[in-house]
């Protein structure tokens, strides 16, 4: 079959590689009708994150049809079913699943004991993203290796275009999963930091979950646009100071809910030398992380806020602000998305109408255009926003 191939920084080839097959009584195989670039793939695709290894397969964004089922998949799957595929492989039965932490299940990263080595603790196993979290074969490809198919899978209706149900894998539930983490109450200001897919998702999260007023971050003019379409205040960080216009717009005191959907590859804002500084230290592999808008969320918080990250960050931050955020008692809450957790109340909203994550692709592409679509969507080529691939 073909599949987007990692072969190291900023090399990511459409390669010809064995078909998956059955390994396991649990696994199914699926023949994928859409997948797509995340911004997570492309912290893979600059090595920012350890553990990948020439060969492996991209992709976490995966949706198709179920072509073979194990024997114990086939308890909740059959062939034909359509599916699309969380990011987040889980058994279901492990004590993290029955409390709803998906991404922390304890029987799917099968290399637990490089997590184990690197995070004190192994997280779940995820598809196509690094051997720290299984080594898994991604979904950019024609077929995709579903292991623990009986629980990983999120059936969707027939009579609903892929495109709108895609993003059930991903950033619409991380969106969600994001704006859940703030608590939002009555009267609330919601900042968001970053306007890609996720901030995107994010954003009419907040909306949807009853936030006063939403502010959105970035500096590329078409994603601010999109933000400000949804109902969001914007603010260009290359052109306007972000802390002086969180304050103006809360009288003073701050966004009591901040929501960080940049992650690990900040780039500097109006007015502020740090990300200069992270910037030269991640090249000196003295930092894995640029957490400038981390450091602007911790400052600008109101006292006894929130800050909600979604952002992913891989290790070592350095000059973090951590007596500020002590001090003004913020509350902190960070994960890659639970995603199952929030599947039915997704999929209602997608079924009745009343959500329509689609509006955020800008490019469809076959899948041997992959490697031109990550530079794409890597330099915002052609305002390009999102990239869904057809295998
Ligand atoms: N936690 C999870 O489960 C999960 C899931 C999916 C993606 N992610 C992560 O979410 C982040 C965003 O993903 P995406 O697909 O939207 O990626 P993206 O790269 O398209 O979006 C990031 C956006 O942040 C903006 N940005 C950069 N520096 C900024 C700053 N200082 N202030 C404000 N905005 C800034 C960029 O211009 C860009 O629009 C990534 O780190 C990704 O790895 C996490
Ligand atoms: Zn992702
Ligand atoms: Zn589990």
């Amino acid at each position: 079959m073909k599949a987007l191939v990692w072969h190291g920084k900023e090399d990511i080839r459409c390669d010809t590689v064995s078909d998956p097959t059955i390994e396991e009584p649990r696994d199914a195989i699926i023949k994928v009708t859409s997948c797509a670039i995340c911004g997570s793939d492309l912290h893979l695709f600059h090595n920012l994150i350890p553990a990948m290894l020439p060969g492996d397969i991209m992709g976490h964004e995966t949706m198709g049809e179920v072509v073979e089922v194990g024997s114990e998949a086939a308890r909740t799957l059959k062939k034909g079913d359509r599916v699309v595929i969380p990011f987040t492989i889980y058994c279901g039965e492990c004590e993290q699943c029955r409390r709803q932490n998906f991404s922390l299940c304890q029987r799917t990263n099968r290399k637990k004991e490089l997590g184990e080595k690197v995070f004190g603790h192994a997280t779940g196993g995820l598809f196509g993203y690094t051997h720290l979290t299984g080594g898994y074969p991604g979904g950019q490809a024609e077929y995709l290796r579903v292991p623990f198919a009986d629980t990983t899978h999120i059936k969707v209706p027939e009579g609903i275009p892929d495109e709108k149900l895609l993003f059930l894998s991903d950033i619409l539930p991380t969106g969600w999963h994001a704006a859940q983490q703030c608590d939002i109450e009555a009267g609330d200001t919601v900042a968001v930091w970053g306007c890609g897919p996720v901030g995107q998702m994010a954003i009419r999260s907040a909306l949807l979950l009853g936030a006063e007023q939403v502010v959105a971050i970035d500096r590329l003019g078409d994603r601010l646009s999109m933000a400000a379409a949804a109902g969001a205040v914007t603010i260009d960080f290359e052109r306007e100071s972000v802390i002086g216009r969180l304050d103006e717009l809360t009288d003073g005191q701050g966004p009591q809910k901040c929501i960080d959907a940049v992650g690990t590859e900040s780039h500097v804002s109006f007015g502020q030398p740090d990300t200069l500084y992270d910037r030269a230290k991640q090249m000196m592999l003295m930092e894995n992380d640029r957490p400038h808008a981390l450091r602007e969320m911790i400052y600008v918080c109101r006292p006894g806020g929130t800050l909600s990250v979604v952002g992913v960050y891989t290790g070592l931050v350095d000059k973090l602000p951590l007596g500020i955020a002590m001090n003004k008692g913020l509350t902190w809450r960070m994960a890659q998305a639970h995603v199952p957790r929030w599947t039915p109340e997704l999929l209602r909203l997608i079924e009745e109408d009343q959500l329509d994550p689609s509006f955020v692709i800008t490019h469809i592409a076959d899948l041997d255009q992959g490697p031109a679509m990550y530079m794409a969507f890597r330099d915002k080529q052609d305002s390009c926003i999102k990239v869904v691939l057809k295998p």
